[in-house]
């Protein structure tokens, strides 16, 4: 199936980092704290420098080496309120919420930031954490059924003044949420996005979210999965975006970027990468097929725990805007960035890499960027 890029320009959104250690399981310098006034000063700046999104994440216990960590939805809320046109992504557990809860939560949320929430529905890899908190662990494929049913309930009870709903795990009767999340134009409801990527998270991709979240990927691995998740959405008449996950490192050679990537992984702490090596065996290598996140990931691309390295967006500010530009080509609306300095190196996204990554954009025109998809 060929792909029609997006008309509209590449959107950016940054990994939240509500989580200690950075962004990757290395001893080398990380200039980047999880705290709130840090958080604070870096949502600001990021939304001065050309992102649109920021993603929070969730974890309830450690790993890899993140020992602490704030909760996604109330850190999402806080960033919301100190920022103006920033969108904030909060990431959340079926199976650790009740959906008429959430969409209750997101309703509030909503209105407090003049409609700049969002959700990342995750479907859960850390056994221990659902263990420790006293909740089923389900097997992987009901784990994305349970997803499925969830957005569909929060898609009901944001649209639906009398929601309905009968699954296998959720209940609704006659619900009718008030206040509704606002009215913005561009959206039906706040938008819910997905990460995971394995066969059932493909299927779910394309047939309920609004958004597919790819791990760190190569061109050929991410329009491998552009391709699949649009053939389910075409099933059903819906056009997902697609998100991918990048660990940036912009310099201004590429000798310092590529040296930058060779000394966080020669510092990776060991343990740690295995000891989340053993645990994302809970992802898609569990299942039938072995696909998804992490199936296939080297100790290197542990590293960065979205397999971040992958996407090589790596090098001068010219190099990353070539594949920032490819992979738009391949079907990505949406680059999700991370990086080892997060003040200082969005800065330097927004002053050196986003200007030449809007130029090539301009210079192809919608009708060179269909031309080149064929
Ligand atoms: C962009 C992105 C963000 C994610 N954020 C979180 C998170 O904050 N917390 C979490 O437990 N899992 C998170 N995940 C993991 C997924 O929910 C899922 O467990 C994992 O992708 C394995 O899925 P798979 O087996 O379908 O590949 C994220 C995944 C992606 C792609």
């Amino acid at each position: 199936m060929s792909v029609t890029p997006s008309t509209e320009p590449l959107k950016f959104a940054y990994w939240v980092p509500n989580v200690s250690g950075g962004l990757v399981t290395s001893t080398i310098e990380q200039r980047t704290d999880w705290g709130y006034e840090y958080n604070k000063k870096l949502a600001r700046t990021a939304e001065d420098n050309g992102f649109e999104y920021a993603l929070s994440q969730v974890r309830y216990m450690a790993s890899y080496g993140a020992d602490h960590q704030h909760e996604s939805t109330s850190f999402s809320l806080a960033l919301l309120l100190a920022t103006e046109r920033l969108k904030v992504i909060a990431a959340v557990h079926p199976g650790l919420w009740q959906p008429a809860v959430l969409a209750k939560w997101v309703a509030t949320a909503d209105h407090l930031s003049g409609g700049r929430v969002a959700v990342n529905v995750v479907s859960g890899w850390l056994k221990d954490e659902f263990t420790a908190l006293g909740e089923p662990w389900l097997e992987h494929d009901e784990r994305y059924r349970r997803s499925e049913e969830f957005i569909r309930v929060l898609r009901e009870i944001w649209t639906s003044d009398s929601a309905e709903f009968r699954g296998d795990f959720y209940r609704i009767h006659g619900y009718d949420l008030k206040p509704k999340p606002l009215a913005v134009p561009g959206r039906a409801h706040p938008e819910i996005f997905q990460g995971g990527n394995s066969t059932a998270a493909r299927r779910n991709g394309g047939r309920v979210s609004d958004w597919y979240f790819s791990n760190g990927e190569d061109y050929e691995g991410f329009s491998e999965q552009v391709a699949e998740v649009n053939a389910h959405a075409a099933e059903v008449g819906r056009t997902p975006r697609f998100g991918l996950n990048g660990f940036m490192i912009a310099r201004d050679s590429e000798k310092e970027a590529r040296e930058t990537l060779r000394e966080i992984i020669a510092k990776a702490n060991t343990p740690a990468v295995e000891g989340f090596r053993a645990a994302v065996q809970q992802a898609g290598n569990s299942t039938g097929d072995k696909r998804g996140m992490w199936a296939d990931s080297s100790f290197a691309d542990l590293v960065q725990y979205n397999d971040g390295f992958r996407t090589q967006l790596i090098g001068t500010p010219e190099q990353i805007a070539d594949r920032a530009i490819e992979y738009k080509r391949r079907g990505a609306n949406l680059l999700l960035l991370g990086y080892l300095h997060f003040q200082e190196e969005v800065e330097y996204f927004g002053r050196h890499v986003l200007p030449i990554i809007r130029e090539k954009e301009a210079a192809l025109g919608g009708r060179e960027l269909v031309t080149a998809a064929r």
